[in-house]
């Protein structure tokens, strides 16, 4: 016998031990009684790979029940649940200390490079803040937003122009929150570039409008 024939038989040794299935010359053993119109039937075993696999299961079955109703202490999906929405509140939190600029209002300042106020310009053109500001903000249905009167706000400046961006103007008036449409980045860009357009001189500015003087003469 050669190398190559033993490893095959050995391989052959182990289907068998896994199968446990009767030798085609010797089937006639487990032939059972019973004649289908000619369709006989064998009595095999139940091959041992397939029963250790249901015996897994049943193990695994054991374990599991055991762990979810009687170490509830430990295994609960509940507290896995809180846990994770923790860890995830916490993981904002961290990331809010770390870019504060992001998401702290208190302390936007108007943006001033030419890119910025660029972008600003355009967003104020493509978001239809034209359609009641016109497009040299001298303004129509909306007030003039060149002048330094304001209806909006405690003391005028970038921090009010954004809040009434963001959060509206007075109820009724037709200036809607954009908090939801436009991004808080680009909200400063328009504020800026609202303030960037201080004192321009618009083709019909519209009369004064607020009790608001900024920035104060
Ligand atoms: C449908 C018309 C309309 C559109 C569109 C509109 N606004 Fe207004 N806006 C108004 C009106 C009306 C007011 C005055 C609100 C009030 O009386 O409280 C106003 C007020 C403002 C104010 C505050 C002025 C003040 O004196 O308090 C700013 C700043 C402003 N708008 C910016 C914008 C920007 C930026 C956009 C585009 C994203 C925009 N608006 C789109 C109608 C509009």
């Amino acid at each position: 016998m050669n190398k190559n024939s033993e490893k095959i038989s050995g391989w052959k040794r182990f289907l068998k031990s896994m199968t446990k299935a009767k030798e085609i010359e010797n089937e006639e053993d487990i032939m059972l009684d019973h004649d289908y119109d000619g369709i006989k039937e064998l009595d095999n075993v139940l091959p041992p790979w397939w029963l250790a696999g249901f015996y897994i299961t049943i193990a695994i079955s054991i374990f599991y029940y055991t762990q979810v109703f009687f170490n509830s202490e430990k295994y609960s999906q509940a507290k896995e649940y809180a846990t994770e929405v923790a860890e995830g509140k916490a993981a904002i939190e961290q990331y809010k200390k770390e870019h504060p600029e992001l998401f702290d209002d208190s302390n936007i300042v108007a943006l001033t490079d030419d890119e910025n106020i660029a972008k600003g310009k355009e967003l104020f053109n493509t978001k239809t803040c034209t359609a009641c500001h016109l497009a040299d903000l001298g303004g129509s249905i909306g007030p003039n937003l060149t002048d330094n009167t304001w209806i909006n706000g405690e003391n005028g400046g970038v921090k009010d122009i954004y809040t009434v961006i963001t959060k509206g103007g007075r109820p009724g008036k037709g200036m809607i929150a954009w908090e939801s449409t436009i991004s808080r980045e680009e909200r400063i860009q328009l504020a800026s570039y609202i303030i960037s357009m201080q004192g321009s001189t618009p083709a019909n500015p519209k009369a004064p409008e607020g009790d608001i003087i900024w920035p104060k003469e």
